[in-house]
Formats: C-alpha cells, sequence, structure tokens
C-alpha cells in the first residue's frame, strides 16, 4: 500500500525581519516576525509513504521534470524532519520525496520557507495526519527553517515569541489579514541567482556578535506595533518606511557579524537607489531584501508594472519575477513522480 500526497506551497517575504535564534536547531526566535505569503514564487513538493522497507529517498526535479538525488547537504536536513514528522504521524512508512522551486534557490527568495513548509504538509498528507494551521506552523517551523513556520498561511502572518515558560512548541504563526484585505505586490528584482556564500542558518548563529543586535531589539517593539497598524489601514506610506529600516538593519547586523557576511552585491544597491527615485516620481515603491542580494520591491498592485519596466533596465538586473500576496499552500494532484 502508498499513499501520495503534493503540495504547492509559497515562500513569503518578511516585512519585520527573524534574524538570530534562542534555539537554532528548532528556530525559536529571540523576536517576532511579520510576513507577507508570497503567491508565485513557490516549491511543489509530491511525498509518498509506502509499506515497503527501505531507506527514505529525497529526489530534486529539473525543469524539465527529471528527477534527480537531491545533494548530501540538502537531504541532511531533510531526512531529520521526515522522521520527526513520522514519528508525529506514529507510521513506520518510508517515504520518497521530489521537489522543485519556481525560482533560483537559496539566493535570498526564502525557498527554505517555501521548501519546508510543502515538505512538512505535503508528507503529513501522506502519513494521512491531519494538521490544524496552528500545528502545521510548529512542525514547519521545527525542520530549523524558521521562516517556514509563516509560509504554511496566507496574507499577512506574524509568528510571536512564545510567552514565557511555553518555550517549546508554542510559537506558532498566526494570519493577521487575509491575502484579500489588500493587494500588495512583490516585484523580485534578481540581480544573483547562484546560491549565496553564507545560508541564513550560519547568519542567524552569528546574529548576536553584531554590536547592533542588542539595540535592534529595542527598536522592534514599536515597528511590529506600526507594521501591524499599517498593515489594518492598508497604508503604504505608512508600511513601506518601516520595512526599508528592517532591510537595512538586517544588513547592517550581518555587515557588522563576526566574521561578517556580506549578502548585497553592487547592483542591490543600484537598485534600492532607483526606487528611491521612483518615489521621488511619485510612485510608492519601498524596497526590502533577505539574507540575499536579490531585492523585493513592495508597491500596490495596481503599480507593479510600471514598477517592473523602470527597474528592469536598471545595469546588473538579470530579471525580474512579478509576484504578490497569496492565499498561501495548496493541495495538488500534479504529482512529481
Ligand atoms: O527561516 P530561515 O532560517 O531561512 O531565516 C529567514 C531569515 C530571513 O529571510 C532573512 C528573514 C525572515 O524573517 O524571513
Amino acid at each position: 500500500m502508498s499513499q501520495k500526497h503534493t503540495v504547492i506551497s509559497p515562500a513569503n517575504i518578511a516585512f519585520v525581519k527573524y534574524w538570530g535564534a534562542r534555539d537554532l536547531e528548532r528556530a525559536i526566535p529571540v523576536q517576532p516576525s511579520i510576513s507577507m505569503t508570497l503567491r508565485n514564487a513557490v516549491s511543489h513538493t509530491t511525498v509518498e509513504a509506502s509499506d515497503a522497507s527501505g531507506p527514505d529517498e529525497v529526489l530534486v526535479a529539473a525543469e524539465d521534470g527529471t528527477l534527480a538525488p537531491a545533494p548530501p547537504a540538502f537531504q541532511e536536513r531533510i531526512l531529520p524532519h521526515l522522521e520527526r514528522l513520522r514519528q508525529r504521524a506514529g507510521s513506520t512508512a518510508a517515504l520518497k520525496v521530489a521537489t522543485r522551486n519556481s525560482f533560483p534557490s537559496a539566493a535570498g527568495i526564502a525557498s527554505s520557507a517555501s521548501g519546508f513548509s510543502a515538505l512538512t504538509l505535503a508528507t503529513a498528507g501522506a502519513l494521512g495526519l491531519h494538521l490544524e494551521p496552528r500545528e502545521a506552523s510548529v512542525l514547519a517551523r521545527l525542520s530549523g527553517s524558521g521562516s517556514a513556520s509563516r509560509s504554511v498561511m496566507g496574507g499577512y502572518v506574524e509568528w510571536p515569541v512564545a510567552s514565557h515558560g511555553e518555550e517549546s512548541d508554542e510559537a506558532a504563526a498566526a494570519q493577521i489579514a487575509d491575502a484579500g484585505h489588500w493587494q500588495l505586490a512583490d516585484v523580485i528584482v534578481l540581480v544573483e541567482t547562484g546560491p549565496k556564500d553564507v545560508s541564513s542558518l550560519g547568519g542567524h548563529r552569528r546574529a548576536t556578535t553584531s554590536p547592533h543586535f542588542a539595540r535592534r531589539q529595542e527598536l522592534l517593539p514599536g515597528r511590529l506595533e506600526a507594521v501591524r497598524d499599517a498593515i489594518r489601514r492598508r497604508d503604504l506610506d505608512a508600511l513601506g518606511p518601516v520595512v526599508e529600516e528592517e532591510a537595512v538593519e538586517l544588513h547592517l547586523i550581518t555587515m557588522s557579524s563576526k566574521p561578517p557576511i556580506f549578502y548585497w552585491q553592487p547592483a542591490t544597491l543600484a537598485v534600492m537607489e532607483a526606487v528611491r527615485r521612483l518615489r521621488e516620481e511619485g510612485l510608492s515603491a519601498w524596497y526590502t531584501m533577505d539574507a540575499g542580494a536579490n531585492v523585493h520591491v513592495i508597491c500596490e498592485e495596481t503599480a507593479a508594472a510600471a514598477v517592473a519596466s523602470e527597474l528592469r533596465g536598471v545595469p546588473g538586473v538579470r530579471g525580474i519575477l512579478p509576484d504578490g500576496v497569496g492565499a498561501g499552500p495548496r493541495v495538488s494532484d500534479e504529482d512529481l513522480f
């Protein structure tokens, strides 16, 4: 007997970033974060659970659909998560996984968020485990990818820290507004398509070595409230400056960590400059970056085409991925094998 389940899960872009963990293995954050779940940047994952004995198998699908064994570093992160989910389901089934991303992996487009969200939901489905969103969020996070806890839901999502004494498994993300509440776009500007030198896990590990880390914690309560309030009121001119401040501060911390990490490329700065120019011309568009060189430009959906066509011409830009707020993961009948 075997059971196959396929899930397509989106990435997300954080407005208030998760950076630094109290427990990195279980991704217990130092502070809350808030993100917008995307629509087009997705991981597509099929999991088959079967009674046949044997080791789990993890495959990566190429664009033409051919499957190849996942690289060892990738398998090392996935296999313990499969074991965790199998135990949670009280199952002994062998699992076969195939996955592919609609966007370049490990380049600051939250591939770990969409990947572990899709993997968690597809594996749970194959094992016959029904997960409420809260439990799905916690399980996705236990993969070690904190931002995956926010990708299991659509719209605008806050991932809080657990209240005192509930440190372990209580910090589940929750939706603060659905995708229909506010049609925001994310014009993703690619300046780099290869994997980055230092993973976000490496960055989290070093975050507290920056002299700016402690100061950031003092500033965050005000910023979180400003972002919640701007989302509630759909006020982009209130949201934008906070989103930019957050992005710059994330990179200020990476660049001042010991040893430092430089994620930006010259073209990252050129795009930031171009976005500031767009604002002078009257377009409300605001940049943010995750742990990578690519730039996410947040604007109203109605302004997205104009923003994309302006930014496409900036020297060093290799492409644009138009994206925007989305409704979250969905089950698919397009199995990868
Ligand atoms: O979930 P991780 O461990 O890949 O960390 C995500 C870190 C950022 O993308 C930079 C910020 C965030 O909150 O998504």
